[in-house]
């Protein structure tokens, strides 16, 4: 793997980067010290945000670089993290889209106590999929993942093909004032549309990154959308790139990248061709809004490498069970709702309820249990049918098992696993799974507000 090096902002942004060898597995019997922790960090560039909450690893830290660590394991082996909350409230860990036990699945009140300021809790699972995935609280989340509590997991496999560099990114926004402190996190009119969108547009928590790679080179590009609330729309300027998985699973047939859609909980892993001529650069752009902007810039170094995007070939697939297509089908209608109040939860409340899944209001982790959505079979097929029926889009995420789009009323790539599918404004979409991991297993929006406004349910497997 080739080593990058970086400009004055790079070096910066690659901090984190360099920490990756530390946030290897441990060995076996001494698990990571993941702490949760308060802090402050140059988020706009210029102030000092107070307040800002994220992750570190071990108890060391330096105040101004927050960036939660990207954590790395592998595929198929045993991996252990302590969680230390070192915050001035209570949180879980959430591994966003691995497929590992219940009790890891970090939702309080279903799956797990709460873990208090000063406790710890231990997570030990084998990651049974390679690829991108992300990991977050899920108690007052609107909160702790707005002020930073959003990491990258990279799952590796021994087996993928090697790349001339690898890049992660981990997307969101800040709501920040012009004094680069905190602002109320949701407006009650926006929850009711597409979401609060922050104020401050950051990659790796940089504005508009650059990071050096080698010209001419393929670059692996880990790309994870973690804002509370934003939608994107992702193309390239002065470049090329393949599409090789998207949520954390490869694709059977790498294409090329125009315009695609990511949305709050989603990642896309790119094969980036860098130009040959030193210097020059390929921009990753938000295309979505009126205004087109730059997520991160690639800048080529050194001599080309000539490499071929032709080359690249499907990365090996994750074992993922296939269902069976005459598979029960259950309606799932995704509405607002007329419902009133909300109901209160030591993981916050947003004091709104807008959303509703099924007709039922619930924001996914307060001790006043709804009845589950259904009640699967261990080892069945089924089938969500789901139904979109707002005039917005909603990121859905399924915890704890991966579901493949079947059918669509609208144009759709189909069939590669993921946990989280975009529903499009008026969209129903098939989702097909097999219920092979037993547990109570939340199926929530990922836009944070519509979670918690009431866009959350769950199923029971067993
Ligand atoms: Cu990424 Cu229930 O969440
Ligand atoms: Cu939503």
């Amino acid at each position: 793997r080739t080593l990058i090096k970086g400009s004055a902002l790079a070096a910066a942004a690659f901090g984190a980067g360099m920490m990756l060898p530390l946030a290897r597995r441990a060995a076996a019997g001494s698990p990571l010290n993941l702490v949760a922790h308060d802090g402050s960090a140059t988020i706009d560039g210029q102030n000092i945000t107070e307040r800002t909450m994220s992750y570190r690893l071990g108890e060391k830290s330096n105040p101004r670089d927050g960036l939660p660590p990207v954590l790395r394991m592998r595929k198929g082996e045993a991996f252990a993290a302590r969680l230390v909350n070192r915050l001035k409230e209570p949180t879980t860990v959430h591994w966003h889209g691995l497929r590992i036990a219940n009790a890891m699945d970090g939702v309080p009140e279903m799956t797990q106590p709460y873990v208090y300021p000063g406790d710890t809790f231990d997570y030990r699972f084998t990651p049974p999929d390679a690829g991108t995935f992300w990991y977050h609280p899920h108690c007052n989340t609107l909160e702790q993942m707005g002020r930073g509590m959003t990491g990258v997991i990279v799952v590796d496999n021994p087996q993928d093909p090697t790349f001339d560099a690898e890049i992660v990114l981990n997307l969101r926004d800040w709501r920040l004032g012009g004094d680069g402190q905190f602002i109320e996190q949701f407006k009650p009119r926006d929850a009711a549309r597409s979401g609060t969108y922050g104020t401050v547009r950051t990659t790796n928590w940089h504005k508009e990154p650059v990071y050096d790679a080698p010209a001419g080179g393929l670059v692996r590009l880990r790309i994870a959308a973690t804002d509370v609330t934003r939608i994107y729309r992702l193309g390239l300027e002065g470049g090329a790139a393949k599409i090789v998985a998207l949520d954390g699973n490869p694709l059977e047939a790498p294409f090329p990248l125009e315009l695609f859609d990511v949305g709050p909980g989603q990642r896309m892993e790119l094969v980036v061709r860098m130009p040959d001529g030193e210097g020059e650069t390929v921009r990753l752009l938000n295309l979505r809004g009126s205004t087109p902007w730059t997520v991160a810039s690639l800048r080529a170094t050194g001599a080309s490498r000539k490499g071929d995007l032709g080359d690249v070939t499907p990365l090996p697939a994750n074992e993922v069970p296939v269902a069976d297509p005459k598979a029960e089908i259950i309606p799932l209608d995704f509405t607002a709702t007329a419902e009133h109040g909300a109901r209160a939860s030591i993981c916050g409340s947003l004091g709104y309820t807008f959303w509703a899944i099924n007709r039922v209001a619930w924001p996914g982790d307060t001790p006043d249990r709804i009845a589950p959505l259904a009640e699967l079979k261990l080892g069945r097929s089924y089938i969500f049918r789901m139904a979109n029926r707002t005039p917005h889009a909603h990121p859905i995420h399924l915890h704890g098992l991966s579901f493949r789009a079947v059918a669509s009323n609208q144009p759709r790539l189909l069939g590669h696993p993921t946990d989280t599918i975009l529903l499009q404004p008026d969209e129903t979409a098939d989702l097909a799974f097999v219920a092979d991991n037993p547990g109570e297993w939340l199926l929530h929006c990922h836009i944070i507000e519509h979670q918690k406004a009431g866009m959350s349910s769950y199923v029971r497997i067993s």
